[in-house]
């Protein structure tokens, strides 16, 4: 389901949510977000706050969060807010789709890459021991409020994440690329990349396009323990180099520069704990399925031309492994 969009100042955010200050307001909030927010909301008894949102996606997080709401008395008509980065407002969204059978809820996303992926297409999900976002459902907010003042506080690690995410889309939208080249102002971009995915998913929720990249950024994030903006970044420019998108390959390079994002730190040579062998190790386990010999891949020819192929993994494997790159680190 699409969500409600809204592009807007944090006074105006917070003249909105003023509507709510006598009724019955209830929120997930990232603690680091407190000082961002006005006074009634920072003493309210209503709200479930999260400390290290990615260490507490979790069922202990997800069931305290619960009872605590529950004793506050929320209700089946009540509306749940969430502030926080992805892993805050999954938890939230986790909670509002499952608490007393799915109530509703609204986003501010607060950090760059929350307000460009992970409050946008109604995926809520927590981790477990198995594995990242392996519980979960999906419940769409009803309104996702945009805000670039919540982005002054953010650190570099995440502002890298974030661009990361918006490099993507600089790849699936002229307009988005556009913006980007004229180094339009980061949250304008971040609204545009999430009216973008908005409007994908509510054509087809599993638009194939969305997942450019995907699968070696997965690879990428698990091998060297960066965030996923981060491992996206560096995978979109070792497929286009893997599949000899050249055009590609080039706008990647300007967008990167456009982005002010830290061109060397996105290169295997960056890291010296890189392990090729456990990084081709890691594709074979989780990108095809165990029967399957070929993974599929998405590619763009230039900006806003994707397209899907089926590659042989023994060829893509080859291909890495072959890498002048990578072999040196082998
Ligand atoms: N549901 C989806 O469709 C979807 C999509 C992509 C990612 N995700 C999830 O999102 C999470 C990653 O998102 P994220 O990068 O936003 O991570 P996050 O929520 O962990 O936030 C990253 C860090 O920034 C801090 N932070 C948040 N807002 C801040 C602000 N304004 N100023 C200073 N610090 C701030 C947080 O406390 C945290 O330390 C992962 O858990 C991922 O699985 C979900």
């Amino acid at each position: 389901m699409k969500s409600k969009l809204t592009y807007l100042l944090k006074l105006e955010l917070f003249k909105e949510l003023d509507n709510f200050r006598e009724g019955q307001f209830f929120a997930v909030i990232d603690q680091k977000v407190k000082n961002h927010l006005p006074q009634w909301i920072q003493f309210s008894p209503h709200v479930f706050w999260i400390k290290n949102p990615e260490d507490e996606k979790n069922f202990e997080t997800y069931s305290s969060g619960i009872e605590f709401l529950l004793k506050q008395g929320i209700k089946k008509d009540s509306h749940l807010y969430a502030f926080g980065g992805g892993a805050t407002t999954d938890i939230a969204g986790f909670i509002a789709a499952t608490i007393l059978g799915g109530i509703k809820w609204s986003v501010a996303p607060t950090t760059l890459s929350g307000m460009v992926e992970g409050s946008i297409g109604g995926k809520v999900q927590i981790n477990v021991l198995n594995g990242k976002n392996l519980v979960g459902t999906e419940h769409s907010p009803e309104h996702v409020y945009i805000c670039g003042d919540f982005l002054t506080t953010l650190s570099e690690r995440e502002l890298i994440c974030g661009k990361g995410e918006i490099l993507k889309y600089g790849f699936l939208s002229k307009e988005i690329h556009v913006m980007i080249m004229d180094k339009a102002p980061l949250e304008d971009i971040a609204f545009e990349c999430a009216r973008y995915k908005n409007y994908i998913i509510e054509l087809d929720m599993s638009d194939q396009k969305l997942e450019l990249g995907r699968m070696l950024s997965y690879a990428f994030e698990d091998s060297l323990k960066i965030t996923q903006g981060y491992a996206l970044a560096m995978a979109l420019k070792y497929l286009f180099k893997f599949m000899k998108l050249e055009e590609s390959l080039y706008q990647w390079d300007r967008m990167v520069h456009a982005l002010s994002m830290p061109m060397e730190k996105l290169t295997v040579g960056y890291f010296s704990q890189f392990d090729v062998n456990a990084f081709t190790a890691y594709l074979d386990q989780h990108s095809h399925k165990k029967n399957e010999q070929h993974v599929h891949l998405v590619l763009v020819k230039s900006i806003a031309s994707q397209y899907v192929e089926e590659v042989l993994f023994k060829d893509l494997k080859h291909i890495i492994q072959n890498d002048e790159e990578f072999k040196r680190l082998a």
